[in-house]
């Protein structure tokens, strides 16, 4: 591996002198610089794989280059060296996104350490965002965000039927991103120059649907004064994409299968009978199976469609999927609205991380349209979250209580919760132990028990 390059900045010379030494002896690369100006002019000249800064500093403070950094070098990592007396401004600077901070004077074994762990931290993080891109541009599923093992089925899925005329049936409620699914897999076969023709069987009422789908002859009845393509044949040697297709009339799913079963049909009135190349895809958010049972969608139908199906999760079901799309939609909103990009704080994504969604990617989607269109900092916090997710403690208790299928481990879940409190209570409180015990409702013999239990530590926040 390259040597790793740092920069370390503060204004007093034997400070900044000692680290360069300590840190060169290791191994790494060092650049020195007095003040934040200077730095800043140095982080445009060249890249460095980490900072290490001092906060109070005369023009330019530590701030001041780690805001730098966090909005034009966010590859590149921060730890803050702080005075004592600065311990809350360097709390601070770790919600802004540094990635740890040491007290002066500074103990050269706990520096190489922190160091060492930042670097590995800033690798997989930069590993990260590289493999992310390559899997993109190779699978082309530019827009579609996921990275959790459910999502990664749907794109294997993708990639296995998309260059295929196979009928794919994608289910999953409402705003998982079926209509999205559709469109990759449309845009990834052979017919992607060939239309992508929507029909919402839900929104359109049954009298209309049927002239929409398969269109009209003229004088077909009292409004028909012209002839009417159908949406069947504009999909011609493309794909037709019936989206809520659980809400189809029994009497439509009679027609639609015919077209299924020989791509036949005639238009309204008309009595020739036309034939269409095209491959089906539907979409629906119901539950077909159970529409079957209870003799609301023909079973025949259901089978016809139901020949490669794909289940979207519930974003609650992937997680892991959350952060990062969070981080793509305030990217994107902020580029499209010319704002600064907000940053969330490690709390308030943790919150976003545990809500239920039950709007799914959309309603994910809308809350950092308006998180990127009211925030007036560069840190969204949990008070500037909406209602839902502020929690009171008793709101705490029934916050997600959802018991997966696969059952749950209630004491590691419990100890987990306790240790994020506690954490939280800890940062809140500046790392006063005796005001984070009040916090908490614990007296501070308690706390410092279960901090010790816990094994938390500063750098573990
Ligand atoms: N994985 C994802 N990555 C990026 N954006 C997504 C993702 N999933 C959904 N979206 C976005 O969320 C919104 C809802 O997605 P989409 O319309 O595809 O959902 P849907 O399942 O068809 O919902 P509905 O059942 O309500 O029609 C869209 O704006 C879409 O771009
Ligand atoms: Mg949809």
């Amino acid at each position: 591996m390259a040597q790793a390059s740092i920069l370390v900045v503060d204004d007093a010379s034997a400070v900044r002198e000692n680290l360069s030494e300590l840190l060169t002896e290791e191994g790494y690369e060092v650049d020195i610089s007095a003040d934040g100006t200077a730095a800043l002019q140095l982080l445009q000249e060249r890249a460095y794989d980490l900072v290490l800064t001092d906060l109070s500093m005369p023009g330019v403070d530590g701030m001041g280059v780690l805001s730098y950094l966090v909005n034009h070098f966010p590859e590149t990592g921060c730890i803050i060296i702080t005075g004592y007396g600065t311990i809350q401004n360097a709390v601070n600077a770790m919600r802004l996104g540094a990635y740890d901070y040491l007290c002066k004077p500074v103990e050269s074994q706990e520096l190489l350490v922190v160091v060492a762990r930042a670097l590995e931290h800033q690798r997989l993080r930069q590993e990260n965002i590289l493999l992310k891109k390559q899997l993109r541009k190779k699978f082309g599923f530019d827009n579609i965000i996921g990275a959790s093992e459910p999502m990664c089925q749907v794109f294997d899925i993708i990639r296995k039927v998309a260059d295929t005329d196979s009928t794919v049936l994608i289910l999953g409620e409402s705003g998982t991103g079926k209509e999205l699914v559709a469109r990759a897999i449309h845009y990834n076969g052979y017919r992607r120059g060939n239309p992508l023709i929507p029909v919402n069987c839900g929104a359109i009422p049954e009298d209309l649907l049927e002239s929409e789908l398969f269109g009209h002859e003229r004088g077909a009845f009292t409004h028909a004064i012209r002839t009417r393509i159908g949406r069947f044949e504009q999909a011609h040697g493309g794909t037709i994409f019936l989206d809520e297709i659980g809400d189809m009339s029994p009497n439509l799913q009679v027609k639609i299968l015919r077209v299924l079963q020989d791509h036949q049909f005639e238009r309204i009135g008309g009595n020739k009978t036309l034939k269409v190349n095209i491959r089906v895809i539907a979409a629906t958010n119901r539950d077909l199976q159970e529409l079957v049972q209870n003799g609301r969608f023909r079973e025949d139908l259901f089978y016809r469609l139901n020949v490669i199906p794909i289940r979207i999760p519930p974003l609650r079901e992937r997680r892991a999927d959350i952060p990062i799309l969070v981080d793509h939609f305030i990217q994107d909103f902020s580029k499209k609205k010319k704002k600064p990009t907000p940053r969330l704080t490690p709390a308030a994504m943790s919150r976003l991380e545990s809500y239920a969604w039950p709007g799914n990617v959309r309603e994910l989607e809308n809350l950092m349209e308006r998180m990127v269109i009211l925030s007036e900092s560069e840190v969204i916090d949990v008070k500037d979250l909406p209602e839902r997710f502020q929690l009171t403690s008793q709101e705490t208790l029934r916050f997600n209580l959802e018991i997966p299928a696969g059952g749950l481990p209630l004491q590691k879940i419990v100890s987990d919760f306790e240790r994020q409190l506690i954490i939280k209570a800890l940062d809140q409180a500046g790392w006063v132990k005796n005001q984070a015990a009040q916090l908490l409702h614990l007296n501070r013999t308690t706390l410092v028990e279960k901090i010790k239990k816990q094994k938390i530590t500063r750098a573990s926040n």
